[in-house]
């Protein structure tokens, strides 16, 4: 996902757009770039690679001027190279953008054949050539990127930036998020608020269709039908240390070691003051009226969702389907008038899902948005908000939301079951309970930290890997799998052990690590006797159990990490440390970029 900022400051610009970009680095990106203008010139710089190359550059050939944007690259359309990085520009305006241009084609032969030379393989070359267009025909920079827009399709976040006029921005926003920062005498425009974290504190975010014009001293933004829009301007705190490693080597190592704080912070929202009852803090979901629930989300969170539909089963007997959400918006289901749609999100922005939520918003079925940015396009578009509360997550592996996802869930499940009475033969009170108890459980299971890296360094020479899991754990064995593959590059499956025998077995060789994860529950027995199988083809199985499965099947196995003992129905949550832990060490091993994993944004905010 790519990285938007913009100055109208009273300082030169450069060096605050190199410092806003980099924390938006954690969205991932391949290229960067800054304009500026400066007494009347417009200018641009830009690197392939990271940031530190596109300073270098500005050391050796500076940019001046107080009014700039600046960029750093997810590529869509075009190889990551240096003209096809942002700004582009054309003539006398310089253009970023987040998004995709779905019919920059035909704009672009239109362009052609008006005569525009096109120097990148960009869609948002289009833009700033089509604004360029408007320009050269007289129009002023607002009707220019007014008419550009109306000829826009597809999704995009964009700043444009005007050799004629140092104190001007226009930003416009579908579909990928956009925020304005208001500073004193000064005006900033940001793709979130951490970017404009040191600058202010002041957001004010715009809505779909949404665009403004900006200057110094004044905001004018209008909606999608061009008429003046008010949107409400917030004071977002974000503290320093959000987006600061502080003593860790990576965000990640930091993210996975906040678990037990940010669990707590989590559920000491979700329960009641006696931690005796779980209160949504919303009367907009009565359970009592829901025939069946339909979970949609992509990757980590999709995994949660997997791990929810157990328990939405299990004890508050609703019906669950769970899709990936690029499947789901294409699938167009039928949907029943009282199912529930419940939309997990860590950023709030995934494209896919945010297109799942709009579906069943058009079939007027309830949505639930499950989300960490609280003023994100799910939070705002979805009938009910449920916060995780985990903070700030700059990793792109998602790991402290993971579990505050499950966490989040886990108190709908119960609150579902208060609400009808159903708890599949459980006893609530032991449950709640038990969920209470959670944040104390993962800061034990974290203590496992040293042997897992000792185990991840043998795990990282391995070319190919296994995760088991049965049940509930079937999902953290794919989210083991996950982990391992986008930040170790280590290909990795997760299988639900009973499927061994139904093929992935051939793969077992002396050579391939199976991670088996088997709290000593019901179906500790049946994943055991899986485990056997895998050992008796010589397979290097890491069984990862509590003490009581240790003892039980602990003999003869390649490597053992053992657990703290957990209520077997949020034994997801916890077995989630250890899966973190042997992804994160193998990366470290592997020398990978942890935080920002090859190929990979932290937010998939485009198809
Ligand atoms: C998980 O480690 C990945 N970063 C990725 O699968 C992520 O969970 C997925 O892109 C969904 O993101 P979201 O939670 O922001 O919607």
């Amino acid at each position: 996902m790519c990285g938007i900022v913009g100055v109208l400051g009273d300082h030169e610009a450069a060096p605050i757009i190199v410092d806003a970009l980099k924390r938006l680095e954690y969205r991932g990106y391949d290229s960067a770039g800054i304009a500026t203008v400066h007494k009347g010139v417009l200018e641009s710089r830009r690197a392939v690679g990271k940031l530190v190359n596109l300073s270098d550059r500005l050391v050796h050939e500076p940019l001046r001027g107080k009014a700039g944007i600046g960029h750093t690259r997810w590529a869509t359309h075009g190889a990551p190279n240096e003209a096809n990085a942002h700004p582009q520009s054309a003539g006398t305006v310089a253009v970023v953008h987040n998004g995709i241009i779905e019919n920059y084609h035909a704009l672009r032969e239109e362009l052609t054949a008006k005569g525009a030379k096109f120097l990148s393989e960009t869609d948002t070359e289009t833009v700033a050539q089509l604004c360029r267009y408007y320009l050269d025909e007289g129009a002023s920079p607002q009707e220019a990127v007014e008419k550009t827009l109306q000829r826009l399709e597809g999704a995009y976040a964009l700043c444009f930036l005007f050799e004629t006029d140092d104190n001007l921005l226009i930003a416009a926003r579908k579909g990928s998020p956009l925020a304005i920062g208001h500073g004193k005498g000064e005006m900033f425009v940001g793709s979130d608020a951490i970017a404009l974290a040191p600058m202010t504190s002041k957001i004010t975010y715009l809505e779909e269709g949404d665009w403004a014009v900006i200057t110094r001293t004044s905001v004018e933004i209008r909606d999608v039908n061009g008429k003046l829009a008010n949107r409400q301007m917030r004071n977002i705190q974000l503290s320093a240390m959000a987006a600061d490693k502080g003593m860790y080597k990576h965000f990640m190592a930091k993210e996975i070691a906040e678990q037990p704080t940010v669990l707590a912070e989590n559920i000491g929202h979700y329960i009641s003051d006696d931690h005796t009852r779980i209160d949504l803090r919303t009367d907009e979901i009565d359970f009592s009226k829901v025939t069946n629930i339909t979970m949609v989300a992509c990757g980590t969170a999709y995994l949660a969702c997997m791990v929810a539909k157990y328990w939405f089963e299990k004890i508050a007997r609703i019906p669950v389907e769970v899709d990936v959400a690029s499947e789901f918006r294409y699938r167009e289901p039928p949907l029943n008038p009282n199912s529930l749609a419940i939309f997990v999100s860590q950023s709030g922005e995934t494209a896919d899902t945010l297109a799942a939520l709009r579906y069943c918003v058009e079939q007027n079925i309830k949505t639930v948005g499950v989300v960490n940015v609280a003023e994100s396009s799910i939070a705002r578009e979805a009938s009910v908000v449920l916060p995780i509360y985990a903070g700030v997550e700059i990793g792109v592996a998602s790991t402290k939301a993971f579990s505050c996802q499950l966490a989040t869930l886990a108190a709908m499940v119960l609150y579902a079951s208060q609400q009808t009475g159903q708890t599949g033969g459980h006893d609530l009170a032991e449950l709640v309970s038990a969920y209470h108890a959670l944040p104390g459980i993962v800061s034990q299971a974290l203590q496992i930290e040293q042997e897992v890296r000792a185990i991840s360094t043998e795990l990282a020479t391995a070319t190919d890997a296994l995760f088991l899991g049965r049940g509930d754990m079937y999902p953290v064995a794919l989210e083991g799998a996950l982990k391992l593959k986008e930040i170790s590059y280590i290909h990795a499956e997760g299988y639900a052990s009973g499927e061994l025998k139904h093929g992935p077995i051939a793969l077992v060789d002396k050579d391939m690590p199976v991670v088996v994860l088997a709290p000593k529950d019901a179906l500790f027995d049946k994943t055991v006797s899986n485990m056997q199988e895998v050992m008796a083809r010589q397979g290097k199985v890491l069984l990862i159990t509590d003490k009581d499965g240790l003892k039980t099947a602990g003999h003869g196995v390649w490597r053992s990490v053992v657990m703290p003992r957990v209520h077997p129905v949020f034994a997801p949550v916890v077995y989630a440390i250890p899966v973190q832990l042997l992804a994160y060490y193998a990366a470290v091993s592997k020398g990978t970029d942890v935080d920002q994993p090859r190929n990979l944004a932290k937010s998939v905010t485009v198809e």
